[in-house]
């Protein structure tokens, strides 16, 4: 950039400007008086596809709501130029993922991820894995993620940012447009063969033969194979994400955000004092074999975690892919705290794609009616259809935990 000229540069920002004022914008906050709930409407950075493409990117300092406030839901879709819905059979919604980080005041921009530091949620995966406050995939449009009240997720709580540093928001959109390719349920399950990838995009290894699928063969860039012949436009899209969320007071009770993984094959380690500790180890996502028998056909995973600190479940929802059957959450004494299903589409429009996972549905329980105990062990169980193979699927937990209730309040 060094080389360029002042007047290069002016134009070139001119030229900028003249794109942004195409692009969808995000909205004026408006409001529902009933219960203060502020509902905003923002966009992420424009995505570009052509066809068989990936698209995973991080987007830093992205559009949120600002000021000490609680969340009450946050639904995202991806959309057009125009603002359509794009349907999950031309781009594949892999996943977003919504995390906030504290970044040091007054870097200049260029180095805008220079020492920040991730704020993870209260789950239990190890280092960062896991840890986004909010995240969905293709079954975001039909998933309800509102937080009854008087509950809520705080943010943008001042006491709890270091000194010279603020809060940010980060996103993470993984998108694989599907038009024009040979496989596409092998495209969105990230199947390697179907890929041009020779490294492993999650360790930067070669690829290892026995490794069949996941995120390590969708890396940004990656192209899933094509019909022959097949062309299409590049296609611009958007991350829409509507923010629902009231100003912090002291009715607000703060939930915990939480979330276990199937995979989560932890051990007790004893440090030189003696003390215990867990280490977690989250994989994030896995292969379901095809079984041999060719009825009856079901994978089931189960994984027992303890949780550090009790509370009350306030609302809880599996994530999986396309073959899952279900997903159960279990409290140490065995009682469900709850059953997650997926809901398959059976149409062509957006939200009712034939053969996807188009929701996943939640559980709200009565609040006070499930309570956790400190250091109760809980058990996820995931259960995929395995007919056939498949790679790269998730079996994850979330959940929001109230450690105390209004009326207890001190
Ligand atoms: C895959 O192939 C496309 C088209 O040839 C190329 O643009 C892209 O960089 C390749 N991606 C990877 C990860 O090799
Ligand atoms: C699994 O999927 C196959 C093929 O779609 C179907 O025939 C079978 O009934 C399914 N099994 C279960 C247990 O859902």
């Amino acid at each position: 950039m060094k080389f360029m000229t002042q007047d290069w540069m002016f134009s070139l920002a001119i030229l900028i400007l003249g794109l942004m004022s195409s692009i969808p914008r995000s909205s004026a906050i408006s409001e529902n008086n009933k219960n203060n709930v502020k509902t905003t409407v923002f966009y992420s950075p424009k995505i570009e596809l052509s066809p068989g493409f990936i698209s995973n990117k991080i987007y830093y300092d992205v559009d949120f709501p600002r000021g000490h406030i609680a969340l009450k839901s946050f639904h995202a879709e991806l959309v057009d130029e125009l603002g359509n819905s794009v349907p999950l059979q031309e781009t594949y919604l892999h996943h977003w993922v919504v995390e906030k980080y504290q970044q040091p005041k007054n870097v200049p921009n260029n180095f805008q991820i220079d020492n920040i530091i991730l704020v993870r949620n209260s789950g239990l995966c190890q280092g960062d894995v896991l840890g986004q406050y909010y995240g969905l995939g293709a079954e975001t449009r039909g998933t309800k993620t509102y937080i009854p009240d008087p509950y809520g997720v705080e943010i943008g709580n001042p006491e709890e940012v270091p000194q010279g540093y603020e809060e940010k928001w980060l996103i993470n959109v993984h998108a694989i447009d599907t038009r024009g390719v040979k496989d596409r349920m092998g495209c969105i399950e990230c199947k390697c063969d179907l890929y041009n990838v020779t490294i492993n995009a999650l360790d930067g290894k070669p690829l290892d033969p026995s490794y069949k699928g996941g995120l390590g063969c969708c890396p940004d860039n990656g192209q899933c194979k094509m019909k022959k012949g097949f062309m299409g436009p590049k296609h611009v899209i958007y991350l829409k994400y509507t923010i629902m969320w009231i100003n912090w007071n002291d009715f607000v009770v703060p939930v915990k955000i939480y979330i276990l993984d199937v995979t989560d094959s932890w051990k007790k380690s004893y440090e030189t004092n003696g003390m215990m500790s867990i280490e977690h180890n989250c994989q994030v996502e896995y292969l379901v074999e095809a079984c041999s028998k060719g009825h009856d056909c079901v994978d089931v995973r189960r994984a027992s975690v303890p949780i550090k600190n009790g509370g009350y479940i306030i609302y809880s929802i599996g994530h999986q892919h396309v073959g899952a059957i279900r997903s159960t959450l279990r409290g140490q004494d065995g009682r469900v705290i709850c059953n997650s299903y997926p809901k398959y589409g059976t149409g062509k429009e957006a939200g009712n794609e034939k053969g996807y996972v188009v929701a996943m549905s939640a559980c709200y329980p009565k609040p006070g009616s499930i309570k956790l105990f400190d250091g109760e062990i809980l058990t996820i169980e995931t259960i995929y259809n395995n007919s056939m193979m498949h790679t790269g699927v998730m079996g994850h937990f979330y959940f929001l935990v109230a450690e105390k209730l209004p009326h207890h309040n001190v």
